[in-house]
């Protein structure tokens, strides 16, 4: 039980087994058929107690690929939870069941309170406001493939910048690589936590909060743009002002550099115009593609097969 790895943060990782992590996922798309039965006779969970597309099938595509098999739930109403089970006492039952499992639940600390009382391994697939680690090794796959480098950029983050945990997650992954410079870009209502920015400051790491997309864009090196976290608002009226606050239009690419990129967590709602997608520098759905094979690479890590 005390050697089990689990995956709560992506600080988890040091950048050298982050570098491991994502060599492997490069070899897993160059060569598929070498993993197709790495996991042969292993079961994922997947306990999704809030809703998701392409969290919870890239991890049962990534499952399937390497010769496993999976169960779970996708809705906290057709799992016990609906009649009061605590998680604790979910996750001894999964794991009487599974010999991985990744969970997304709505509480912040839930994956983590599960990985204390777990007997295999736990992935925090999204935990409240707080982070969404598979999302950044996803983020950082994707641009360690295109770029190839984690370093010397200057990254522009808009959006939904307060309740974005992909956001908080990436910032905290890229302050362990060489010059990167934030530019935060947000309605005042939507500001990064002060518990980042003033991390930033201890750290001495560049930053900038502005509210135009326009005029940063000319400095950008990658721009990760996000959508406005309606399920997190107290207020539906605050929402139906922010939603539409920021929209990526091509007029708006025009701005940026050759050699941009533009990622996207998604789901996209408007803050990206669909006339954006034949971009070149739009990657949001190639990250979706990076996201399986990082997924079957931190798999096979976590269960000891790699
Ligand atoms: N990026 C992401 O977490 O998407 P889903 O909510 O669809 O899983």
């Amino acid at each position: 039980m005390n050697n089990l790895r689990h995956l709560m943060s992506p600080l988890d990782f040091s950048t050298e087994e982050l570098d491991k992590l994502f060599d492997l996922a490069n070899d897993i798309e160059k060569n598929p058929a070498k993993y197709a039965h790495l996991c042969d006779g292993k079961i994922l969970a997947t306990c999704f107690y809030e809703p998701s597309t392409r969290t919870r099938l890239s991890f049962e595509s990534a499952m399937y690929n390497l010769g496993g098999n999976v169960l779970g739930f996708s809705d906290a109403g057709s799992s016990s939870a609906a009649k009061g089970e605590s998680v604790s006492d979910t996750i001894r039952t999964v794991s009487c069941f599974a010999d991985i499992c990744a969970m997304r639940h709505p509480k912040e600390g839930a994956p983590m309170v599960a990985a204390s009382k777990s007997s295999i391994p736990v992935i925090n697939a999204g935990d409240g406001g707080h982070q969404h680690p598979t999302q950044t090794l996803t983020d950082l796959l994707t641009i360690r493939s295109l770029k190839g480098r984690l370093d010397n950029f200057t990254i522009g983050l808009c959006g939904d910048l307060k309740f974005g945990r992909t956001v908080h997650s990436l910032i905290n992954a890229l302050i362990r690589y060489e010059n990167i410079t934030f530019i935060f870009i947000s309605p005042e209502e939507l500001k990064v936590p002060d518990y980042i920015t003033d991390m930033l400051k201890d750290k001495g790491i560049a930053y900038e909060e502005v509210i135009s997309l326009e005029n940063c864009m000319p400095k950008l090196d990658l721009l990760y743009m996000t959508r406005v976290q309606r399920e997190r608002f107290f207020n539906e009226e605050d929402y139906v002002r922010l939603k539409d606050f920021y929209i990526l239009t091509k007029a708006k690419m025009q701005l940026a550099k050759e050699d941009m990129l533009v990622l996207h967590p998604l789901p996209r709602v408007n803050e990206i115009s669909v006339e954006v997608d034949d971009d070149p520098r739009a990657v949001y759905f190639k990250q979706v593609q990076y996201g399986m094979y990082v997924r079957m690479a931190l798999i096979a890590t976590l269960l000891g097969l790699a």
